[in-house]
C-alpha cells in the first residue's frame, strides 16, 4: 500500500475505533469487566477498604476528561485548553475544603500512597526520621515499611499496640518519640478497628516538635460527617483516599494548613507526579458534593451500625475481635480461638461461597503475613447496597458456619446460595 493510501485507511480505521463499543474493539477486556459486573453483583463485599460508586461519579469518571493533560494547578496550566479543567479542579478543592473543613486541599494525588508520599517530600529530607504505627499492627507499607519507597529514603521508627488492650499504646509512641525525635508523626491505619486519638498524638507531637500527619484514607467518610474526631484542629497535614468509605473514585487528597500549601502542592506536582487524572479529579469532585447531602451521613452512621451489629453477632458465635469489638467500619477476627484455619485459609473458603474480604495480621501474630492468623472484615459495600442489622447478622452466621465446616461441600452450596438470594434482595448496578 503506497503511503498517502495508508494514512487514508489508519484515518478510516480509527474514525471507526472511535466510535466503537468496548465489546466490538476488545471482547476479551469487555468479557474481563461484564465478569467484574457479575462478581460485585452476586457476591457480599466485606473489604474493609471497598465501595460501590454511584452512577453519577462512574459517569465523571469514565469521561473524556480523560483525554486532557492539565499540568499544573488551576489557573497556572502548562497546557492551553484548560478551562474546563479548572472549573471542575475548583469544584473540587473548595469541595474537598469544605466537607473536611481544611484551609487547602491538593485534589491531585493519584492514590493514597502518592499523598503520603508528597507530604514526606514536602516536610522531610532524606534519611530524616518518621514515626509510625507498624504494619503487622494496623499501620501502612506507605508509612516507612522497609519493603516501601518510605522506608528506603527515611529512617522509619514504628509504635504498636498495647498487648492486653490491643489499642494503640500512647506511652509507647511518647517513649519512642522523645527517644528518635522524628521529624514526623504518622497517626492512621489500614488495620485498626478503634478510634483514633488526634490530641493525644498532637500533644506528643507538640513536646518533640514534630509534624503531625494523620492519614485517614479508611476513616474519611467518618471523619467527614463527625462519626470520627476531626483530625483537622490536631494535624498540620492530613491525608486521604476517596475511594474507601468516601465512595468516590480510586484517588487520594491532600489537606494542609495554609502555610504549608505551596510546599504540598509543588511536591505534588512538579515532585512527585505530572499531569494529573482529570477524570479522576471530576469524580472526586462528584464523590466530594456527595458526601456533602444528609444523606451520606446516615449512610456512614449505617456503616457503623452495620459494623457493630456484625461484631456482636461474630462474638456471640464464639469468634474473637480484636480489642474486643469495633468504634469504626471494620473489625478484626482472631481465627485462632475459634477455628483451625489460617487468614489465607478463611480468604479462600469463605470466596468459595461468595464472601469476599481478606486475610490480615492479628496483633503480635506468630504466622507470617502470607497465612495470618486473622480476617479483617468492613461494611461500606453492602451498607451501599442498602444492607441493615438484620442482614448483618445472617452475614455472620454464614461466615462462622462456612468457618466451622471447612469440608463441608453441600453446606458451602448451601450457603452460596443463600449469598446469592441475600444479593438479589439488594441489587447493585441493577441495569
Ligand atoms: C491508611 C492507608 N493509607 C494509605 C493507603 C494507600 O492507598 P492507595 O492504595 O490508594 O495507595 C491505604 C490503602 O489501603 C491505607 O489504608
Amino acid at each position: 500500500m503506497s503511503n498517502s493510501k495508508e494514512t487514508a485507511a489508519a484515518g478510516n480505521g480509527i474514525a471507526k475505533v472511535i466510535g466503537r463499543s468496548l465489546k466490538e474493539v476488545d471482547p476479551e477486556v469487555h468479557k474481563a469487566v461484564a465478569g467484574e459486573v457479575w462478581r460485585q453483583r452476586n457476591n457480599l463485599e466485606l473489604i474493609a477498604s471497598e465501595n460501590y460508586v454511584s452512577r453519577a461519579v462512574m459517569e465523571a469518571t469514565g469521561s473524556v476528561m480523560t483525554n486532557k493533560y492539565a499540568e499544573g494547578y488551576p489557573g497556572a496550566r502548562y497546557y492551553g485548553g484548560c478551562e474546563f479543567m479548572d472549573e471542575v479542579e475548583r469544584l473540587c478543592i473548595q469541595r474537598a475544603k469544605a466537607v473536611f473543613g481544611a484551609e487547602h486541599a491538593n485534589v491531585q494525588p493519584h492514590s493514597g500512597t502518592q499523598a503520603n508520599m508528597a507530604v514526606y517530600q514536602a516536610l522531610l529530607s532524606p534519611g530524616e526520621a518518621i514515626l509510625s504505627m507498624s504494619l503487622a499492627q494496623g499501620g501502612h507499607l506507605s508509612h516507612g515499611h522497609a519493603r516501601s519507597f518510605s522506608g528506603h529514603i527515611y529512617r522509619a521508627f514504628s509504635y504498636g499496640l498495647d498487648p492486653a488492650t490491643e489499642r494503640i499504646d500512647m506511652k509507647q509512641v511518647e517513649r519512642l518519640a522523645i527517644e528518635w525525635q522524628p521529624k514526623i508523626i504518622v497517626c492512621g491505619a489500614s488495620a485498626y478497628p478503634r478510634t483514633i486519638d488526634f490530641e493525644a498524638f498532637h500533644n506528643i507531637a507538640e513536646k518533640i516538635g514534630a509534624y503531625l500527619l494523620a492519614d485517614i484514607a479508611h476513616i474519611a467518610g467518618l471523619v467527614a460527617t463527625g462519626l470520627h474526631p476531626d483530625p483537622i484542629p490536631y494535624c498540620q497535614v492530613v491525608t486521604a483516599t476517596t475511594h474507601k468509605t468516601m465512595r468516590g473514585p480510586r484517588g487520594g487528597i491532600i489537606l494542609c494548613r495554609k502555610e504549608l500549601a505551596r510546599q504540598i502542592d509543588s511536591a505534588i506536582f512538579p515532585g512527585i507526579q505530572g499531569g494529573p487524572l482529570m477524570h479522576t479529579i471530576a469524580g472526586k469532585a462528584v464523590a466530594l458534593k456527595e458526601a456533602m447531602q444528609p444523606e451520606f451521613r446516615g449512610y456512614q452512621k449505617q456503616i457503623l451500625a452495620n459494623a457493630a451489629a456484625l461484631a456482636k453477632r461474630l462474638s456471640e458465635l464464639g469468634h474473637r475481635l480484636v480489642s474486643g469489638g469495633t468504634d469504626n467500619h471494620m473489625m478484626l477476627v482472631d481465627l485462632r480461638s475459634s477455628v483451625d484455619l489460617s487468614g489465607k485459609q478463611a480468604e479462600t473458603l469463605l470466596d468459595k461461597v461468595g464472601i469476599t474480604l481478606n486475610k490480615n495480621l492479628v496483633p503480635f501474630d506468630p504466622r507470617p503475613p502470607a497465612e495470618c492468623s486473622g480476617i479483617r472484615i468492613g461494611t461500606p459495600a453492602v451498607t451501599t447496597r442498602g444492607m441493615k442489622e438484620e442482614q448483618m447478622e445472617k452475614i455472620a452466621e454464614m461466615i462462622d458456619a462456612a468457618l466451622r465446616n471447612p469440608g463441608d461441600d453441600n453446606l458451602h452450596r448451601k450457603i452460596r446460595r443463600q449469598v446469592l438470594e441475600l444479593c438479589e434482595g439488594f441489587p447493585i448496578y441493577a441495569d
